[in-house]
């Protein structure tokens, strides 16, 4: 019998956190997971009890998030990641020799219950493909050549066999950074984080909050042509102008840090390396927007990040740069994490919000905006964890420095995230005034093993796709819309001449049928109908009118949704088609890849 009884101080202590008790379902409910590995009837019986709502409403909650278990699992999770990044990579033949391995297939635990197999979508460590997550720790690349060095199949199964109690996440040994800073990443090196002996004074915040006026610093981060860096480009600063100037009810800030496009890892390498550069951009922001309470929605996958900016928080407590009257100055700020539970849409900002007040992660209609109407139905400011990270810069050098590093219509740096076949996957901070054939010739190594290149995704897996012939385009926003794609979330992913398009196209449609939330019709079958489509192609029993259909069906999804994620799943199908389309004809009168595709089958 299940008694959770000694869970009940520490629940009160966590509700305390929030404005209303049913925002504390999420975390409530890891309580539950954390303690007693896995959400029972009975637990979500007591989590109802404890926040005052319907036993209905914490089920539909927890059936919507992925990593919530509503059985018990084995004493140890291998989550294998098998999006694109990680599909280019090898995941394929990674799941395959652990299945063979372990003798189970994913959704299993082996019979002992030693280890639960879990197939899941980005885990947005994508520098480390093929890699998996094992309980908490990211480990990758994991190496298909035995006689490479470090993680193999071998050890991972081993070590999810034998390992003594729950793996603790701990820091990518060997990150590939590059900087050309100076805005980001200058301490992102340090693995074992930055803590606040070594980031110093936050002297950005200090100036703000002791010699100006909050209209000032919104002014200040408008003209250094700051643009919004989780994806949809919008100038910060403006955003900001927006929250109403008499307004009688709280101001939130939010952090967007659900980091869950595939292609991107950038925020978790500043939440885990330089954590007291994003609080002083909150600090920052929150002064500027009247804002004395902040959350910072982590995915759930990224415990050390939460881990790391928590401790980073405390930090700043006690230095007296977060709590009641910073520095002496009368304001106030409060932070609070809240991690997420594994489900793509929660980035997107109004899903991001219902999910924060302890629902569904469902998008909303817009108008109205978040900055009239957000978390709790106040004014609220979302805002992504790299774009925060930039303020400080600002403050402190002065708006034209930083508007001088970019292009005219962007300021700044960008921490781009390079995946997929280069000889060098990792974060690269370069002005986005750096063109994609830059990116990839000059800073990454060029394409792996001297292939040639085939397509490139610049801005995450919604972004549509670029040819060989089209990566002479300058990485900001408006010059990547004006080539027909987008600058997105930063995320370049590289395929080369041996790059099976068909197959590639099969894992994005699968994961935009994964991850739609289901509410709107165009979407919910759509994405459905499209993997369906792809999916039966790949097996080989494509018809030619399939391509057709594909295109219709992606049309029909453009522009008719609540929100932009059934466009994004649109974009993939189009480009890819439009642009390769003989591959596509030639996959699909021949029942198999072309024979260019199928070196790189045998090579991978
Ligand atoms: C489907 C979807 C997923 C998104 N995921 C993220 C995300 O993981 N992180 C993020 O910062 N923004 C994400 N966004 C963009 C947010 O909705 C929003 O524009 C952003 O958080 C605003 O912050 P910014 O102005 O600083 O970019 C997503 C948007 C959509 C439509
Ligand atoms: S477009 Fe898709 S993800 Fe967005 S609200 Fe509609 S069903 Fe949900």
């Amino acid at each position: 019998m299940i008694n959770l009884v000694h869970l009940e101080p520490r629940a009160r202590e966590i509700i305390a956190l929030y404005e209303y008790p049913k925002a504390a379902m999420l975390p409530l409910l890891w309580l539950v997971q954390e303690n007693e590995g896995y959400v029972s009837c009975k637990a979500e019986a007591w989590v109802a009890r404890m926040l005052g709502v319907a036993l209905a409403r914490v089920r539909e909650v927890v059936s919507f998030y992925n990593m919530f278990h509503t059985q018990p699992v084995g004493r140890r999770e291998l989550r294998v990641c098998t999006s694109l990044p990680c599909v280019l990579r090898g995941s394929g033949e990674l799941m395959r020799r652990i299945q063979r391995e372990l003798k189970i297939a994913p959704g299993e635990t082996t019979p002992g219950g030693e280890v639960t197999l879990t197939e899941v979508e980005c885990l947005c460590a994508c520098e480390m493909a093929p890699m998996a997550q094992l309980d908490e720790r990211f480990v990758g690349p994991v190496q298909l050549d035995a006689a490479s060095e470090g993680a193999t199949v071998a050890t991972l199964v081993q070590d999810a066999r034998t390992a003594p109690g729950r793996l603790e996440a701990t820091p990518d040994p060997e990150p590939y950074i590059y900087t050309e800073g100076p805005v980001l990443s200058s301490r992102l090196m340090d693995a074992d984080g930055t803590w606040l002996e070594a980031y110093g004074d936050y002297a950005g915040a200090r100036k703000a909050l002791t010699s100006m006026k909050p209209g000032e610093v919104i002014t200040e981060v408008s003209r250094a042509n700051l643009r919004g860096l989780g994806g949809a480009g919008f100038p910060a600063g403006r955003k900001w102008s927006f929250i109403p100037k008499a307004v009688d009810k709280p101001v939130y800030l939010v952090v967007n840090a659900d980091e869950g496009e595939p292609g991107t890892f950038k925020d978790r390498y500043i939440m885990e390396r330089d954590p007291h550069m994003l609080l002083e951009g909150m600090l920052i922001a929150a002064y500027a927007i009247g804002s004395h309470k902040a959350y910072v929605y982590i995915r759930g996958e990224y415990f050390l990040s939460a881990q790391r900016l928590q401790r980073a928080i405390d930090e700043a407590c006690a230095a007296g740069w977060l709590g009641k009257d910073i520095q002496g100055t009368g304001f106030d700020l409060e932070v609070v994490i809240h991690r997420g539970a594994g489900a793509y849409i929660c980035g997107e900002e109004t899903a991001l919000l219902t999910s924060l007040e302890g629902g569904k992660g469902f998008p909303r209609l817009k108008p109205p905006f978040p900055a009239i109407s957000g978390l709790f139905a106040c004014p609220t400011i979302v805002n992504n964890v790299e774009t925060l990270s930039c303020v400080p810069f600002i403050l402190r050098n002065g708006a034209e420095h930083f508007a001088a590093i970019g292009t005219e219509s962007q300021g700044g740096t960008r921490l781009f995230c390079v995946s997929g076949h280069v000889n060098r996957p990792g974060v690269y901070e370069v002005p986005v005034s750096v063109t994609l054939h830059e990116l990839i010739g000059d800073f990454t190594g060029g394409v792996r093993e001297g292939r040639a290149l085939k397509a490139v995704i610049p801005g995450g897996i919604s972004a549509k796709v670029l040819t060989a012939d089209e990566i002479d385009v300058v990485m900001d926003f408006d010059s990547l819309r004006a080539a027909g794609s987008m600058a997105g979330s930063g995320g370049v992913i590289v395929m080369d001449e041996m790059t099976c398009m068909v197959e590639a196209l099969e894992s994005a449609a699968r994961f935009f049928a994964d991850e739609s939330c289901g509410q709107c019709s165009p979407c919910r079958e759509g994405t459905g109908w499209v993997h369906r489509i792809v999916r039966r192609i790949t097996e080989g029993r494509g018809k030619p009118r399939d391509l057709d259909d594909l295109l219709a069906i992606a049309g029909d999804m453009e522009g008719k949704t609540i929100c932009v994620f059934a466009d994004a799943a649109a974009w993939p199908v189009q480009s890819y088609i439009t642009k390769f389309r003989t591959e596509f004809e030639d996959f699909v009168a021949a029942g198999r890849r072309t024979p260019s595709a199928e070196v790189a089958q045998c090579r991978t």
